[in-house]
């Protein structure tokens, strides 16, 4: 059963109930001159009755199909912007290998080829991919959807200078032919299926972990990356053996549109996150508690999205709290009910309520506009609702025993609902109300009852914001040894429309207090400078266009953008500086921005 989906996926062609993918040779030589893929994918199948394999393509030119050694006829059905097209390939009940050779195409959504130019060291160019959530299907023939799992092995080639790492076993230096080879033998779905080319070096931190980047950044990045093996003891010591072998950071160039993604063994992580004080480190708990959440037990379908991110949101934040405390966790908690609170309202305003309900229906819809702080935020609201409720040591081996007893399969809402009601009913005589999953899961808006962090840390903050919005200037507060969270928890708390044509001085005031236009902090950064541009604080625009140019990460850039979208010489100014930055984006960034500067 492990193979099969427990749900239809909306977002595949596939027909994995009839026949599935199971494991995958690939052969791949990467073609930086022509920004290309040229491979031959081979698949071993298990057939139960189909007369057809159907597989997702998206902009792949097909060069030749073999059904076990034999040239094959194929045929591609229509083509639909989002989902690309159906590979149909006639097999037999005994069929047990299709090959197919092909290409990518410039229309690679999942793939970003980058000039030497756009990396840290300037020097060799940077292919990477991103395939969650749909975007495999650009570089691999394949069952693009999160029910299915294949194990792989991989042949590839790249220009002699450059390394291959992909999510499997990889290399630790580069060779002289050029030809990298990999193995994964945990099946994963199709997202996690990933390959990034460059000039890498490696540096252990612990035996079984490592950071993998360019030359310049690899001593900053094992500086901040540092309690590395203290992340995968704490979340083994939760929640089970760490299931993948080993587990490395790889750093990606600024251009990364994701602040971290979780591909197995090989996290990537945006360099965004090297703050230098090892404050932001929590995105690599998150991305490696998908190794349980996510990785192991995987979302049915992009619907149950919040299987992967609200677990692994509660998870990063239990790894958090065993390592630096609870008063640190807390914070992260408190921050996340903000940004939460915000998303709920913005949904709310805008006519999609329906979005703020954990259970999605993203028919007809890309599957990326179910990735906002509900999933995240709420998703982990809930779960820490049931742990409050019923207590954590309950919780605890509830968990445990869901990552192990659903391990290498999927998990829809409707599995999740009966499975931990039985679990609780059984273990600790607790009944689990319908009504609760039902508040949480299939209503809009926040639960009256949702937990709410209490922070002493934040406390001064809030008496600093007060002191500010009554005029009176900022000398008496301590803020030269605020942490990071704080300053965030400020930028966060203040009004939204500080009204008057006061604003731009009250802003210097403020940013003559915090340094923001001058921090190295990209997540303090971001948040100071959608404030900036709501108030029209010019002494912060060079830094903006910067940051906008030489990042890009969406979440940072997003907001960032939309704000410049309200006003007419925001919008001149968003356009102009987008000329010039999109050729730095990928294609994620890219697709949602293109939308919102239309506008
Ligand atoms: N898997 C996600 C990134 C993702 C989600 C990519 C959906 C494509 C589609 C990753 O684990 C993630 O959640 N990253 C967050 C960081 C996290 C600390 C919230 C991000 O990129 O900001
Ligand atoms: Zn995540």
């Amino acid at each position: 059963m492990e193979n099969t989906q427990v749900v239809h996926d909306i977002h595949s062609f596939s027909n994995p109930a009839e026949v599935y993918i199971k494991h995958l040779k690939w052969r791949a030589e990467i073609d930086f001159s022509n920004k290309l893929i040229r491979a031959e994918a081979q698949w071993e199948i298990v057939n139960h009755s189909a007369t057809t394999l159907t597989l997702d393509i998206k902009g792949l030119r097909i060069e030749g199909v073999m059904v076990d050694n034999h040239i094959s006829t194929f045929n591609l059905g229509p083509y639909d912007p989002l989902l690309g097209q159906a590979l149909d390939i006639p097999i037999q009940s005994t069929t047990k290998y299709v090959s197919i050779s092909y290409c990518t195409t410039e229309g690679a959504e999942a793939l970003q080829w980058l000039e030497a130019q756009q990396t840290a060291d300037k020097k060799h160019p940077f292919l990477f991919s991103q395939s969650q959530a749909i975007l495999a299907r650009t570089w691999l023939p394949c069952q693009d959807s999160p029910g299915v799992r294949f194990t792989y092995e991989a042949e590839v080639t790249v220009p002699k200078d450059l390394l291959a790492l992909m999510s499997a076993s990889n290399p630790k230096v580069k060779n002289d032919s050029g030809v990298y080879f990999f193995e994964m033998s945990q099946p994963i779905p199709a997202y996690l299926f990933a390959l990034s080319v460059g000039d890498f070096s490696f540096q252990a931190i612990s035996e079984r972990c490592g950071i993998y980047a360019e030359p310049s950044v690899l001593a900053s990045a094992v500086w901040e990356f540092a309690d590395l093996e203290k992340m995968v003891t704490a979340a083994e010591t939760l929640y089970g053996k760490y299931a993948w072998d080993r587990y490395d950071v790889l750093v990606m160039p600024p251009s990364f549109p994701f602040g971290g993604m979780e591909n197995p063994r090989l996290t990537f992580a945006t360099p965004t996150i090297l703050a230098g004080d090892r404050s932001l480190t929590s995105l690599i708990a998150h991305e490696l508690a998908h190794s349980w959440s996510g990785n192991l037990v995987t979302n049915a379908t992009w619907n149950d999205f919040w299987i992967n991110e609200g677990f692994t949101v509660y998870f990063e934040h239990r790894i958090m709290e065993s390592i630096y405390g609870l008063a640190y966790s807390e914070m992260l908690a408190s921050l996340a009910l903000q940004d939460l609170r915000l998303t709920i309202n913005e949904l709310t305003q805008a006519g999609t309520a329906a979005d703020t309900q954990l259970k999605l229906d993203l028919r007809g819809r890309n599957p990326d506009d179910g990735v906002t702080d509900i999933a995240y935020n709420k998703g982990y609201f809930f779960l820490r609702s049931l742990e409050e409720q019923f207590g954590r040591e309950q919780f605890d081996i509830f968990l445990k025993a869901y990552f192990e007893h659903f391990a290498f399969q999927s998990m829809s809402t409707e599995l999740f609902i009966p499975f931990i009601q039985k679990f609780y009913l059984e273990n600790f005589s607790i009944n689990l109300d319908a009504a609760f999953f039902q508040d949480w899961i299939y209503s809009t808006g926040l639960p009256d009852s949702c937990p709410e962090p209490v922070v002493d840390a934040f406390k001064e903050i809030e008496e600093g914001l007060n002191i500010w919005l009554q005029g009176k200037d900022f000398s008496r507060l301590q803020a030269s040894n605020w942490n990071t969270h704080q300053w965030l928890f400020f930028l966060n708390q203040l009004p939204t429309s500080l009204n008057s044509a006061q604003h731009s001085a009250q802003l210097s005031t403020l940013d003559a207090f915090g340094q923001f236009t001058t921090t190295g902090n990209a997540e303090i950064l971001s948040a100071w400078l959608v404030l900036a541009v709501r108030h029209g604080y010019e002494p912060a625009y060079p830094r903006l266009k910067d940051f906008l140019v030489n990042t890009g990460r969406r979440k940072f850039l997003l907001p960032i953008y939309q704000e410049l979208m309200k006003t007419a010489e925001g919008k001149i100014m968003a356009r102009q500086i987008y000329q010039e930055a999109r050729a730095n984006y990928h294609f994620v960034a890219t697709h949602t921005f293109d939308a919102i500067l239309k506008s």
